[in-house]
Parts: C-alpha cells; structure tokens; sequence
C-alpha cells in the first residue's frame, strides 16, 4: 500500500517525536553490531537509515511506497541512493545475502494475509546468510482499545514549519476475527493561508504471542525470543511491543 503524500510529507514531524525515543538507539545498535549487509525492509523516510550510512554501515533498504522514498533519498547523498528500491517484502529480490534484515515499526502490520506473512519470512529467510537474523516488531493489542475503538482523537497537533499548523485525528475500529483495525487518519494544515484537510484509510494487522509463534514456525526461519521491549525485557502482561528476533539456522 502506498502512503499519501501528505502522510509522508508529515512523517517525521509526528513519528520523531512520537516513536523515535521509543526504537532509534536499539535499531541503530543492532545494524552498527551487525558486521556485513543490513537490510531494512519497510525503510519509509529513512528514520534510521540515513544515519545507519553515516556510520558507515552496509545498508540497503526497501519499500512499497514512493512517497516515503522520496523523503529519505532527499536525507541522502546521490552516492547511496542506488542503495534504496522500491521493492515489496512478499517478493523482493537481491543478488546477494544479508547479515541482518530488520522491518522496524509495525511493517508486519501491513501484511494483511497469512499468505503474505509467510511469504516474506521465507523471501527473508532466502536473503539471510547462515547464522544471520531478522528482527521487527509489532504492537501488542490493548484489549480495552480493541473493543472501544477510537473516534475523532487527536494524536499530534503542532507546527510544520514555524507559523504553520499541523494536526492529525485518528479513528479505529477494529475487526476481531480478522484481526484488523480499520483506520482512518484525517491531517488538517495550513498551507497558502488555505486550511487543508485530507483523510487516508487503510487496514492494519494485529497479531498475538502464540500466533506469531505458530507464524514462524510454519516459516522456514527458527524463532529466537519475543521481548516485551525495546530493552531485552521479557513478555509480560504489561507489555506494549512484540520484538521478534528470528534466525536463519
Ligand atoms: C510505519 S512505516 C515504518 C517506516 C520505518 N521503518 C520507520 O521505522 O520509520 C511502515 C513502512 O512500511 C512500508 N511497507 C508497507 N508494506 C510493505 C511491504 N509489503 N513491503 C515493503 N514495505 C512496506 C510502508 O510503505 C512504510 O514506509
């Protein structure tokens, strides 16, 4: 699925502050830890892609939309941007393997079939040397949020650019025996001194613990561990994150 371009446009302004306290200093470890070629899947706007390359690191990165490319090729010098294709995670290519293959921040949630899951893990596993992992997560479904769904709540509301207003509402509702939230996210800017406001759609997929289990181990890659967070914590009642670490044996 492609991002909007306004979506895109607003990335960073919402998830740097939203999200990157939360996963930066961990993905940026594993890819500096990891000796060899690192690939992101689902590499969006480059939140750290860009500064993994300015470390030096032998990254690659993939993506569906050309929106969020498009952001993280302006971060990058023309050099690397041979490193950065569009490509789908069910069905990329490369004529080379990787050390490490991470999908951070709920890539998998956009895998809406088990069809599709399965055929990324098995794509990932046939571009991972021996011994090499993949990681990403997912969120943990909040019961109470599945039941009550979400209507009209403001999740970011601030300034683009010093002057100019940025606000984006979300409502969810989710579908249980699918295990999809239905979502749409409205975004209301100035632009020209002209109030905009466009709304986006889209299906997100939850997962629980034992399915993600069953999931990898119908794939061709072994499990490691599920962490609860960001910090090697175990999986508790509490936890908001699944870190799924995988390894191709
Ligand atoms: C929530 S964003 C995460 C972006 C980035 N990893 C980050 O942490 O900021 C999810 C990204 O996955 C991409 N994506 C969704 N489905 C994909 C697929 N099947 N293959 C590759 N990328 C995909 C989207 O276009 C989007 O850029």
């Amino acid at each position: 699925m492609d991002y909007p371009e306004y979506f895109a446009r607003f990335y960073d302004i919402i998830y740097n502050s939203m999200r990157s306290e939360v996963d930066t200093d961990f993905y940026l470890k594993k890819i500096s830890e990891t000796s060899g070629r690192v690939l992101e899947i689902g590499v969006g706007t480059g939140r750290f892609f860009a500064a993994a390359l300015k470390k030096g690191a032998d990254i690659y990165g993939i993506d569906i939309s050309k929106s969020m490319i498009n952001i993280l090729l302006k971060k990058i010098d023309l050099e690397y941007h041979g490193r950065v294709s569009m490509q789908n995670a069910v069905d990329f290519r490369f004529p080379f393997r990787f050390n490490m293959i991470l999908a951070p921040f709920r890539v998998f949630s956009h895998l809406l079939t088990v069809q599709e899951q399965l055929s990324a893990l098995n794509n990932i596993y046939d571009h991972l040397e021996e011994g090499g992992h993949l990681i990403f997560d997912l969120y943990v479904p909040d019961p109470a949020l599945t039941a009550s769904g979400m209507s009209n709540y403001t999740d970011f509301s601030g300034e683009y650019e010093p002057g100019k207003k940025f606000s984006r509402t979300v409502d969810m509702k989710a579908d249980i025996v699918n295990q999809i939230s239905n979502i749409t996210m409205t975004f209301r800017w100035d632009e020209d001194e002209v109030a905009r406001t466009e709304s986006w759609n889209f299906k997100f997929r939850f997962y629980f613990r034992y399915e993600l289990e069953h999931l990898i181990e119908r794939s061709k890659l072994a499990l490691d561990n599920i962490y609860g967070n960001f910090n090697g914590g175990e999986l508790t009642e509490g936890s908001k994150e699944f870190i799924v670490v995988c390894c191709r044996l």
